[in-house]
């Protein structure tokens, strides 16, 4: 499989996003990077890293003079300014300086977190991403957002932060449970709704090798989904336009994501938010029904839940308007003109927001139906 992809910033060359099965080219691929006589800290989380840091580690001392090894507690509730200060408090005893580099080794908290501290540290020094979740590797290891959670906000203090190398080892994946290789699912489908209609129909027809894992579908599952992201953060790197289409399924996913304090995985809720999202986009004479409903139903078999109990809609509708990327102006919302094709809407109104979380909101009365 080896091969990489090359992403650009400013249409210059800026990293490679290197697609392996094994550790094995990571060493020489990271000493090609001239970090001769430099330091690196690996951060990792307390479920990845007694699985994969010795192996990383024993790579990288092939690029580095010393390499160690920084561990937080797994999950997003610690995705948080403690444990950037904790770990910038780390490299300071160690005696990091300007120089030396990061390398991130985990799912999509410990690459935002590990990312975001880069950024702060002596203003910045390099950092590595060495994603092991399907979301890190499809999503959030490239493009160069990172950050962490903030008084329950979700990514509210971050810095674009660009790494010098993604490395993807996709054999990493087996050991994800059920739950979190599926939740990265949520963020493959959304690439094929937004931008690709025929890897849309790919997912779907190689649906049963992504359900087993099978080597070499991973491997082009995973390389498309990179390019597709590729192609639209080098054409709008700081997220002023192009690069919110990417939010597809955030908008109301995020708040139902902070609603259930981080209960259910990101991706869950993306798949959440899609369908609602999907749904506005049939009520506003975008889509069809059929096409709603098939958009719905193809979350289903990759275990991804389209309805949820126990939820206030109006809660959900104050958590949208709370969040970040609402302006004054209003809630900006990513819709569906068709499979593979997104629009921007600013115009969503609440009622209609408030039909859409009734499409998936279960509650006892349906149970009695
Ligand atoms: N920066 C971006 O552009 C961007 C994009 C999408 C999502 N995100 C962020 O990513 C985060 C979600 O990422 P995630 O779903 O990877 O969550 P995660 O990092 O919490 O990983 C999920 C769980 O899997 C464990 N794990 C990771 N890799 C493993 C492996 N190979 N084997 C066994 N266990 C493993 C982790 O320890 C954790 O318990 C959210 O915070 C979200 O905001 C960021
Ligand atoms: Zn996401």
């Amino acid at each position: 499989m080896s091969s990489v992809l090359n992403v650009k910033l400013n249409k210059k060359p800026c990293y490679e996003i290197m697609f392996e099965k094994s550790f094995q080219a990571l060493g020489p691929a990271v000493k090609e990077l001239g970090f001769a006589g430099t330091k690196c800290c690996i951060i990792t989380d307390s479920s990845v890293g007694p699985l994969y840091a010795e192996k990383v580690t024993n790579q990288l001392k092939k690029a580095f003079k010393e390499v160690y090894t920084y561990t937080f507690e797994a999950g997003e509730e610690n995705k948080n300014l403690d444990v950037v200060r904790d770990a910038l408090k780390f490299l300071v005893e160690h005696k990091f300086n300007r120089k030396d580099v990061i390398a991130a080794v985990g799912g999509g908290v410990v690459g935002d977190l590990a990312g975001f501290t880069a950024s702060l540290y002596m203003r910045g020094i390099d950092f590595i991403q060495i994603p092991t979740t399907l979301l890190a590797c499809v999503d959030s290891s490239v493009g160069g957002k990172t950050g962490v959670d903030f008084d329950g906000y979700k990514n509210m203090i971050g810095a674009f932060k660009m790494p010098r190398l993604v490395y993807i080892n996709t054999s990493t994946l087996k050991s994800l449970t059920a739950r979190q290789y599926y939740s990265g699912m949520g963020e493959v489908l959304k690439y094929g709704l937004i931008m690709d209609g025929a890897f849309y129909e790919w997912i779907l027809e190689n649906m049963y090798g992504i359900f087993d894992l099978k080597a070499d579908i991973l491997g082009e599952m995973i390389e498309r989904c990179c390019e597709l992201k590729a192609r639209v953060v080098e054409q709008d790197p700081f997220e002023t336009g192009l690069r919110r289409t990417l939010n597809f399924g955030h908008t109301i996913g995020h708040a139902i994501e902070k609603y259930k304090n981080f209960e259910l995985m990101h991706g869950e809720c993306v798949a959440l938010g899609s369908v609602c999202a999907a749904y506005i986009s049939w009520k506003k004479g975008m889509l069809d029904m059929e096409d709603f409903y098939e958009i719905r139903d193809m979350f289903v078999p990759f275990n991804l839940p389209i309805t949820i109990t126990d939820i206030d809609p109006n809660d959900i509708i104050e958590l949208v308007k709370s969040d970040k990327k609402a302006t004054d102006k209003g809630v900006s919302f990513c819709l569906l003109k068709k499979v593979g094709k997104a629009v921007i809407s600013d115009d969503v109104t609440e009622q209609e927001m408030l039909d859409a979380i009734g499409q998936i909101h279960f509650t006892e009365d349906d149970a009695k139906e």
